[in-house]
């Protein structure tokens, strides 16, 4: 059997374009078993898993949740709020906690970046990250490139603009990680405020008209606007970022060619993309939600055969 490099998923930064292939290669099989009327394999009886989340999810947690019991993992879920964290317990002393009941991976989000790193280094347990602050969100990356790959048929090749809040956001640093490695050109777009000064050092291609990314992409991969990170006022208010930023239907519907048009969710309709454009033809965003499990199914799967 092919295996991972690594022990962790903690960042795209730290995988090979190999192990991008297998975990691919993998998600399509357990796709398959999605689609199927009984949705669920044995592969991970006898393994016990914990969700551990110290910020808000919808999307990352229920599919970690669903691709665990698909694959017969039992579960436990953790959630900052309401815990001990409140009473002054530490990242440490939780997780080793949560493991002294017999956890043999854990799935991680914190508003830390490293937070994943840290605990890799300290227990011994399989740690996935599901975000880490503006670090690294690497599944959100992995179902991405899935999902273009998907539509495609290859990412090598592909012209792909990220566009919006890339200095908040780990799901850009994590796209470009991907989508470089698989061989797609990457270009990222938004207001110079909200482009970090180290962003031309990942070899991207930088565009402040969104018309001019849309005119040259594939793909566009919309980011909301990360408000509960922003220290200082980047740009004047929403209105003004959407009326230069915001992406709707009409502007699909002028380009010369057909584009796809994703996001990672949540939206903030009418703020970075309107609501006709979300839901056109020109969307695959509920495709990413649907290959989201099966990415995070193959992604539990293969490290838990590097127990
Ligand atoms: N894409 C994503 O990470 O969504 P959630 O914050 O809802 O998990």
């Amino acid at each position: 059997m092919q295996e991972l490099s690594v022990r962790h998923l903690l960042g795209i930064k730290d995988i090979t374009v190999q192990d991008i292939r297998l975990i691919f290669e993998t998600a399509d099989n357990f796709k398959d078993v999605l689609n199927r009327p009984i949705k669920k394999v044995p592969s991970l009886r006898d393994i016990t898993i914990a969700n551990v989340f110290f910020e808000n999810s919808t999307r990352t947690r229920l599919s970690f949740e669903l691709a665990e019991k698909r694959l017969s993992a039992d579960v436990v879920n953790f959630s900052s709020s309401g815990s001990s964290v409140k009473k002054g317990e530490t990242l440490l002393d939780t997780v080793n906690n949560i493991l002294a009941m017999k956890v043999d991976m854990v799935v991680i989000r914190h508003s830390s970046p490293g937070a994943p790193h840290f605990l890799s280094r300290h227990i011994n347990a399989n740690i996935i990250n599901a975000g880490d602050g503006t670090h690294e969100h690497p599944t959100q990356a992995l179902l991405d490139a899935f999902s273009i790959r998907e539509k495609y048929g290859e990412v090598a090749g592909k012209k792909i603009v990220i566009i919006g809040d890339i200095l908040h956001s780990r799901v850009a640093l994590s796209n470009i990680f991907a989508l470089q490695k698989l061989g797609a050109e990457v270009m990222v777009c938004g207001p110079v405020t909200l482009l970090p000064r180290y962003i031309k050092d990942l070899g991207v291609k930088v565009e402040t008209d969104v018309r001019k990314a849309l005119a040259w992409c594939d793909v566009a991969n919309v980011l909301r606007i990360q408000l509960e990170r922003q220290q200082m006022k980047y740009f004047p208010s929403l209105r003004e970022y959407s009326l230069y930023y915001g992406i709707d239907k009409r502007m699909l519907d002028s380009l010369d060619k057909e584009i796809t048009v994703m996001h990672p969710g949540p939206i903030n309709r009418g703020v970075e993309l309107s609501s006709d454009a979300a839901d056109s033809h020109h969307s695959i965003i509920l495709n990413q939600v649907e290959n989201g499990v099966a990415i995070r199914m193959a992604v539990l799967y293969l490290l838990a055969a590097r127990q």
